[in-house]
């Protein structure tokens, strides 16, 4: 069997293997992750085989029903090209030159109740993302120096867009903490604040902080603010300690259990991941209206909880990397309603700079070429 044979016979093993999976669960990529190891597969294969993979999760109602022939030419006609995946798809992209052209729709059926999808959110929530970093320090030298390619955002201050397949892990800048990766909308969710107050912070949801450093750097320039990053994972958290460390950031702390009170309460709350479909393309079928109404369930939960712990005259901003509005507007607008103590604050929108009296916007991938982000920010009068 010649070697490109076999590679199609282990990705059909792949397939196999995940099949059960594609409607149910969300942590694949972990599955793929075990599959490698266990194949001990070098670099370049694991370079096709993620390849291959995320394809088929792209075009999965294209090809879950069709014969293993068909399923890997699709495959290999949607796959990018490059190093890794050239000799397969050069082998098995022409088989799918003569079959007729698939009609099923790439998102799921539910999507027209949850958000509003035109063409310009459609084509883009369907290409991939670009790989952004942020620059942890006033200073681009570290950037310039490790990424001559990177192209800065014309929106968003220290974000810079790099070639999509740049190793960044094995850069001095990233070893140093100088360098973050952190999509480009992820960043903007705190340039739509009227301004970053000092004082206590909390970061609610920390998870490995990637927002937290990030408030750390723009509130470098105010001594007299501290950062409270919590959650339920203290892996998570050990690892925001690594991060903070590297960065050397000493505005930070980390507990499991936040004690007082806020000037301003994040909630980057867990979410079906809905606007991620870009890096993600699983979940586009493992969500649907059950997932996310549990998902809303916890997010009422949890702003019900964390509200409780800002200050008079505090915020609490409400984040979510999710598109659709049972996660977003409607959970927003059921807190107001049943906390009347809070109000909306007006914010700014990222790329306009336009104020938003409503005090909350969605983020649509194509605004920043980014995943999709909601934020919310309110008052406690
Ligand atoms: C969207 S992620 C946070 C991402 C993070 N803020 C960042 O910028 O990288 C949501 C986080 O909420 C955490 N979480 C889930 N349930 C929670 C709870 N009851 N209290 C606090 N955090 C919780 C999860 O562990 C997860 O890390």
């Amino acid at each position: 069997m010649s070697r490109i044979e076999n590679q199609r016979r282990l990705f059909l093993e792949l397939v196999e293997l995940l099949r059960p999976h594609w409607h149910r669960d969300p942590g694949q990529p972990q599955r793929l992750a075990d599959w490698l190891a266990r194949h001990r597969a070098g670099s370049r294969d694991r370079r096709l085989y993620r390849e291959l993979t995320y394809t088929l999760w792209r075009i999965l109602p294209w090809v879950e029903d069709a014969s293993p022939d068909t399923l890997v030419a699709r495959v290999a006609q949607h796959a990018q090209r490059s190093k890794a995946t050239a000799d397969f798809i050069d082998a098995y992209a022409m088989e799918a030159a003569g079959m007729a052209s698939p009609t099923a729709s790439l998102l799921p059926p539910w999507i027209d109740e949850e958000l509003a999808c035109d063409s310009r959110v459609e084509s883009s929530l369907l290409s991939r993302a670009p790989l952004w970093i942020r620059q942890q320090s006033g200073d681009a030298t570290a950037v310039k120096r490790d990424f001559p390619q990177a192209e800065p955002s014309r929106h968003i201050d220290n974000a810079w867009r790099l070639p999509m397949d740049t190793r960044v892990f094995d850069t001095p800048g990233y070893r140093n903490g100088v360098i973050e990766i952190q999509d480009i909308g992820s960043q903007a969710l705190l340039h739509c604040l009227p301004e970053l107050p000092a004082g206590r912070w909390l970061d609610a949801c920390a998870g490995a902080g990637g927002k937290t450093l990030q408030l750390a750097q723009l509130l470098s320039y105010r001594p007299d603010s501290e950062i409270v990053a919590h959650d339920v994972r203290p892996a998570a958290l050990r690892e925001l300690e690594q991060r903070r460390k590297r960065a050397g950031m000493t505005s930070i702390s980390t507990t499991l259990e936040p004690t007082g009170s806020f000037d301003v309460v994040l909630v980057d709350a867990p979410c079906t991941g809905s606007g991620t479909w870009r890096r993600a393309p699983h979940l586009k079928w493992t969500t649907n209206p059950n997932s996310i109404r549990r998902a809303a369930e916890k997010q009422s939960l949890l702003l019900d909880r964390f509200s409780q712990r800002v200050k008079p005259g505090g915020w609490l901003v409400y984040l979510t990397c999710s598109l659709c509005r049972s996660e977003n507007e409607s959970v927003r607008t059921d807190f107001l309603t049943r906390h009347p103590a809070f109000q909306p604050l007006p914010i700014n929108h990222p790329r306009t700079q336009a104020v938003v009296e409503d005090g909350y916007l969605t983020l649509n991938p194509w605004e920043l070429d980014s995943d999709g982000y909601f934020v919310a920010a309110m008052r406690r009068i």
